[in-house]
């Protein structure tokens, strides 16, 4: 038999409700927020991710799905959002945009080849925004003051917010240089992936998931030490701008990031849920000023985040909250006979044009069953068909949740539609 792939999973007819939901609440959320939708290609150019993401980070290192496609070009499926939405903007030109800066989202797979853990997929779903042409603290509150609102939208309330400044690039080399002295000594303790990162990404030691206790971790230098007056001045203007809004926060001095783009603000949102498990990050994004210029792009900057709908739904469900399940049909039509399924067939062909939802049974039951079946489907109207309905053209239109009846014409459709919806949809 063949199986589906590992660290990827099936979201079945019974579940697809929960997703329909939490979608239908992010894309009111992101209009709320004033963030259009943009839609990028499953599969991009594997060099933007190398450039955009980094050489050096696990993603491109060990986890990126690459293919060369039959014109022998190297293609990714792309492992995160930010990368595509970056090459789409200069690509665009939306520098030029009249809407600036420019606010987006998106909802879409994403694939890394990751080893398979509760709440660590191959193929998950992100939901991410990114605001690009701006620099200023208040569009960064912006994008934490959205995230946070998605959480508690859904009534979560185990969620804690960290948030650090990675600075400039000046205050970034200042800190990588201190971290090499600090740890270059010593690295032969350290595992062969934290041995070349000390090379090529030194701050990436301090989110090692194999050395977080090493001693040296714990003792690392902290960022904002080496972080220039304008990082740390923008770094407090963030910080007083979240107290205004009365987001609650704590400052986690070795959040990096797993991806290299990002300067300045970056920030995690964790669950401290009970049974969510050992991966507790729900959401991650920050600042990228200089992604734009390497990727060959104008020279502005952006802010962004993501989170996977995967781990919204673990926490949901660590939280024991539950998305309301959707409503029944309006309507199941039981028939006794042949002649009453055509008829059956007929009308209801007839109702869902006018937008009753309705459904009959396929499968030759008795009548027990098929009521049994209306029954599961919700239905909140029944009619039963059969040779003495077909001869007076009239039927009982039956209420199911007060029991009530009506005696219907059955070839006066808009009688019938006024009676269904005025017990509501
Ligand atoms: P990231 O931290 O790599 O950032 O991923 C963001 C979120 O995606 C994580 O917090 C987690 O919820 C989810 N996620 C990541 N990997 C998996 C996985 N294997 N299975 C399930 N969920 C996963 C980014 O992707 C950046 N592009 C975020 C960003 C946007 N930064 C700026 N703008």
């Amino acid at each position: 038999m063949i199986q589906i792939p590992r660290g990827t999973q099936d979201i079945l007819p019974k579940d697809t409700y929960k997703w329909q939901f939490i979608e239908a609440r992010l894309h009111q959320i992101a209009q709320d927020y004033n963030y259009s939708e943009i839609r990028t290609p499953v599969f991009e150019s594997t060099e933007l991710f190398v450039r955009g993401v980094g050489g050096s980070t696990d993603i491109v290192n060990k986890e990126m799905y690459t293919f060369q496609d039959k014109g022998d070009r190297s293609m990714t499926l792309k492992p995160e959002g930010t990368a595509p939405v970056v090459r789409s903007y200069i690509e665009n030109k939306m520098q030029h945009d009249v809407n600036q800066p420019v606010k987006v989202y998106y909802i879409a797979p994403m694939f890394r080849y990751e080893r398979k853990q509760k709440g660590r997929y191959r193929q998950f779903v992100q939901f991410g925004i990114e605001a690009i042409g701006v620099e200023d603290p208040l569009i960064d509150v912006e994008v934490i003051s959205m995230l946070m609102q998605i959480y508690k939208s859904f009534g979560l309330s185990n969620l804690k917010l960290y948030i650090n400044s990675i600075g400039d690039q000046d205050s970034r080399s200042a800190y990588n240089e201190a971290l090499v002295a600090h740890f270059k000594p010593s690295i032969g303790e350290f595992c062969s992936d934290c041995q070349s990162r000390i090379d090529t990404n030194p701050m990436r030691i301090l989110d090692c998931k194999k050395d977080r206790d090493h001693p040296l971790v714990k003792q690392a230098p902290r960022i904002y030490d080496y972080l220039n007056e304008e990082s740390k001045a923008y770094f407090e203007q963030v910080k007083i701008n979240l107290d205004a809004l009365g987001i609650g926060y704590e400052i986690d001095y070795n959040l990096v990031r797993g991806l290299d783009y990002y300067t300045h603000t970056a920030f995690e949102l964790m669950s401290d849920a009970e049974g969510f498990g050992a991966i507790t990050t729900l959401c991650g994004g920050g600042r990228y000023n200089g992604l734009l210029e390497l990727l060959d792009g104008p020279t502005e900057t952006g802010i962004g985040f993501a989170l996977s709908i995967e781990r919204l739904i673990m926490a949901l469900e660590a939280e024991g909250i539950e998305i309301p399940k959707p409503q029944g049909i309006d309507l199941y039509i039981c028939t006794l006979d042949d002649a009453s399924r055509t008829a059956a067939s007929r009308l209801i062909h007839q109702l869902r044009a006018e937008g009753i939802s309705s459904d009959m049974d396929y499968k030759n039951r008795k009548l027990k069953a098929q009521m049994k079946d209306a029954d599961r489907k919700g239905a909140k109207h029944t009619i039963v068909i059969g040779e003495e309905e077909m001869d007076t053209n009239t039927a009982e239109l039956k209420n199911m949740s007060d029991g009530s009846t009506k005696q219907v014409k059955l070839e006066d459709i808009k009688v019938l539609v006024e009676l269904i919806e005025e017990v509501g949809s």
